[in-house]
């Protein structure tokens, strides 16, 4: 009775959202909270797509990769793929051929990809990898099995999820990884309501991203002497991207950085996020890296708890402490264009 009504408070929810406003955008406008906004039901009516390819051990396609194979190469109408729930235990690519994919899940509990591999590169280890532009996920947990191997052996990476098309989004998934989980490469992303654990500059690369509501949880990893940082973002240049955290929150086990600083323009945000003691008092880390620290763009906006720099009189002197009009270009989704593509965004 009760996984009945697990199962059924999602659609009731969207069901009453459609009643109480015609308008998608009202709506979003005036909800509390991203559940009351962003669910499976209320992306698929957006999205509008005139087919759905439906994966499950009694269906047509019996694993993922195989109805992503079906869809058409060029493929330019929104296109469904549906999981049912389960675990599906292989490696998934969406191939930069194949756009306008929205990969549906039945929740991020229900829904799982594994798959197991290390490799010395971190786009190889992807237990699922992104290459096309317009892509939408939701409900979907992504995890890569791969055991914390030994320091220093470079079969080192063990990527969950590598991201490097342009206007890709996920609702409500999670990202499952011993360190490196989530490669978000290059182009303009938003994750909502995802959770991302790792360990070692577990959210990396060249992104353009916001992580609306995230929950970050650090894990601790023994094999190493220092101390992992959540991000590791590698603005090289004053270009568009950095990844920007929004009223999120980040626990765990043992000390991380909130970021290191690994290129002269790296750019993260946390802003009205908690942050418990597992950040370290540093803040930030530039361990590997011997360039200047001027034009970087590292720091926190409105954090609270004993993890935020309020409550640390040792933050290195480099990390920013952002004023709201600084914080405001940061802390919306204008910053990745999001009105433009997003099929629905949380205010
Ligand atoms: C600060 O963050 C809290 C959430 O932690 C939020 O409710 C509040 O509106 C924020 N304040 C400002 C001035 O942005």
């Amino acid at each position: 009775m009760a996984r009945l009504h697990l199962l059924l408070l999602p659609f009731l929810v969207a069901t009453v959202a459609v009643l109480v406003s015609p308008f998608g955008r009202t709506l979003a406008k005036t909800a509390k909270k991203s559940d009351d906004i962003v669910n499976g039901p209320l992306l698929t009516s957006k999205i509008n797509a005139k087919r759905t390819l439906i994966v499950g051990p009694e269906d047509e396609f019996k694993t993922v990769q195989a109805a992503i194979d079906a869809v058409p190469v060029g493929n330019a109408e929104w296109v469904i793929v549906h999981l049912r729930s389960g675990i599906y235990r292989e490696k998934v690519v969406i191939p930069e051929t194949k756009p306008f994919i929205f990969m549906r899940g039945n929740g991020k509990g229900r829904t799982s990809i594994t798959h197991e591999s290390t490799s010395s590169h971190n786009a190889e280890s992807a237990a699922f990898a992104v290459h096309a532009n317009n892509v939408i996920v939701f409900g979907i947990s992504f995890r890569n099995s791969a055991r914390a191997g030994l320091p220093n052996t470079p079969e080192i990476r063990a990527v969950s999820t590598m991201v490097s098309g342009d206007k890709v989004a996920f609702y409500h998934c999670a990202f499952y990884s011993p360190h490196h989980t989530l490669f978000d490469d290059i182009g303009r992303h938003y994750y909502e309501s995802c959770y991302i654990q790792g360990n070692i500059d577990f959210i990396f690369g060249g992104g353009q991203s916001i992580f609306q509501c995230p929950e970050i949880f650090v894990k601790p990893d023994r094999r190493t002497e220092i101390k992992g940082s959540i991000t590791a973002q590698d603005r090289k240049e004053e270009d568009g991207s950095g990844f920007v955290f929004i009223k999120g929150k980040v626990y765990g086990v043992g000390q991380v950085y909130l970021g290191r600083a690994n290129e002269a323009y790296s750019r993260v945000i946390f802003a009205d996020t908690y942050l418990s003691k597992t950040i370290n008092p540093a803040g930030w880390t530039n361990y590997g890296y011997n360039g200047p620290t001027d034009h970087m763009v590292l720091g926190e906006y409105n954090c609270t708890g004993p993890g935020a720099a309020d409550a640390s009189s040792e933050r290195v002197p480099w990390a920013r402490k952002f004023t709201k009009e600084e914080a405001d270009k940061f802390i919306t989704v204008d910053f990745i264009n999001g009105k433009e593509w997003l099929p629905a965004f949380y205010y």
